[in-house]
């Protein structure tokens, strides 16, 4: 096993893995701890600037502000490709809900960042039998769902030419379905329990589905895309709670002969109640959709969003907020890009200045914009072309 192995839950004073996030007594997640618990690396400042340095671009405000905090051998991926070696991109999504909430996007607004800024060929997977076996939904539900999804997947901006976006339940098969065999055997039980969940297995199906999704880690599960190509590095950008599944890929991946898929990984865009957990469809009453509207998205804001700023406003004056739990500040961190105006921000309601009511407001505008942005976008996209990514197709311009 890597470095990593998670504990007992009994020991453990935060709960972070793919089914589950929550910090200890109402406290914030401890991402440093993360880090040291998982055996990832930290994301430094010397890491964003050779990506500059690489691409020509400005980093993206999730890298400048360390939204995407840890990784795993990125520096690997930098170093190849400093010689002139390409790599792809994966990432995926479990279809689960109709609307994307805000958390979502994070990943896949990274993701399209880096495609353009690496040129570089990306595939999505829709996992649709993962939440089929996990939630009370049947197999024909999950394929609508992740053909929803898949429209709001699109709508953030990845290019055709470049991107493979496949479910599931209609791709797996010959050389994919030979990966997750080969991988399989490789995993023993012992193993696979280290998803620590898995001390409450359900079906058989929460035992297998694990290797469904470390099979796109390897370039031969898509012939006809990488044909030829075994040597391709892999980069996964993700949340960190995905890092369980990919630490069980990366222990097999020189078994099978192929490099260890490198993470790049995030932290958690946190529900509205707080930083405990993270924003989740579960509880819509913790997440913004991308199909809220203005109004509804100014209700939640004004009535969930956890506030740092004191209870009157003579007491506000004098002590300023606490920006430490405060959520509209936090929010407005990783979708108000004007650094300028967000140090503003911080400074004049950390001293009481700025009052509760005119943060949450300026975040209500800036959410608005983006929903509204995201929501243009996929009413633009027709069934022809989520078709068109979908289909089983070479891709021969994906390094250009
Ligand atoms: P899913 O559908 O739960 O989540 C999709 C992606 O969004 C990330 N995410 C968040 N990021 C920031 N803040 C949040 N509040 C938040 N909530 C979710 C998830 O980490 C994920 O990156 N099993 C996966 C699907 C999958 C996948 C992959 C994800 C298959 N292959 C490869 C990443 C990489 C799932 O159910 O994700
Ligand atoms: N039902 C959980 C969810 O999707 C996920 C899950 C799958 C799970 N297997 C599990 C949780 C085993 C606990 C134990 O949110």
């Amino acid at each position: 096993m890597e470095k990593g192995e998670d504990k007992h839950e009994e020991e453990q004073d935060q709960v972070v893995n793919p089914w589950e996030v929550t910090a200890k007594d109402g406290g914030k997640i401890d991402y440093d701890k993360l880090i040291d618990k998982f055996g990832c690396q930290r994301l430094e400042e010397p890491l964003v600037d050779r990506v500059q340095r690489l691409t020509g671009r400005p980093p993206h405000v999730f890298l400048r502000r360390g939204v995407f905090f840890a990784h795993r051998d990125f520096d690997e991926i930098l170093n190849a490709y400093e010689k002139g070696k390409k790599f792809y991109l994966y990432t995926g999504r479990g279809p689960s809900s109709e609307a994307l909430h805000l958390g979502h996007l994070v990943p896949f607004m990274f993701t399209k960042y880096l495609q353009d800024a690496f040129k570089v060929p990306l595939v999505i997977q829709l996992t649709d039998d993962e939440k089929c076996m996990w939630k009370n939904l049947s197999v024909e539900e999950c394929q609508r769902l992740a053909r929803e999804n898949a429209k709001d997947i699109i709508a953030c901006g990845f290019d055709i030419t470049k991107t493979f976006i496949f479910s599931d339940f209609d791709y797996v098969g010959g050389s994919f379905y030979k990966n997750m065999v080969r991988i399989a055997k490789c995993v023993t039980y012992n193993k696979v329990s280290f998803l620590e969940a898995f001390s409450v297995l359900y079906t058989s199906g929460d035992f297998t589905f694990a290797v469904v999704q470390a099979a796109p880690s390897f370039p031969s599960s898509f012939p006809h895309l990488f044909s030829g190509k075994d040597d391709l590095r892999c980069l996964i950008p993700c949340a960190i709670d995905q890092d369980p599944y990919f630490r069980m890929t990366r222990d097999v991946a020189p078994r099978l002969g192929y490099h260890k898929p490198s993470l790049i990984e995030s932290s958690f865009f946190p529900a509205l109640q707080g930083e405990t957990g993270k924003m989740s469809a579960s509880d819509p009453n913790s997440a913004i959709y991308v199909t809220d509207s203005a109004k509804v998205i100014k209700n939640k804001i004004n009535k969930y969003a956890f506030s740092g700023g004191q209870d009157s406003v003579e007491k506000h004056r004098e002590l300023g907020a606490n920006l430490e739990v405060d959520i509209p500040v936090k929010y407005l961190s990783f979708f108000l890009e004007d650094d300028a105006e967000l140090e503003h921000i911080k400074t004049e309601y950390g001293a009481g200045r700025m009052l509760t009511g005119e943060v949450k407001k300026r975040l209500a505008d800036v959410l608005t914009e983006v929903v509204d942005r995201h929501r243009a976008a996929r009413a633009a996209v027709t069934e022809e072309m989520v078709d068109a990514f979908m289909a089983v197709r070479p891709l021969p311009n994906m390094f250009d």
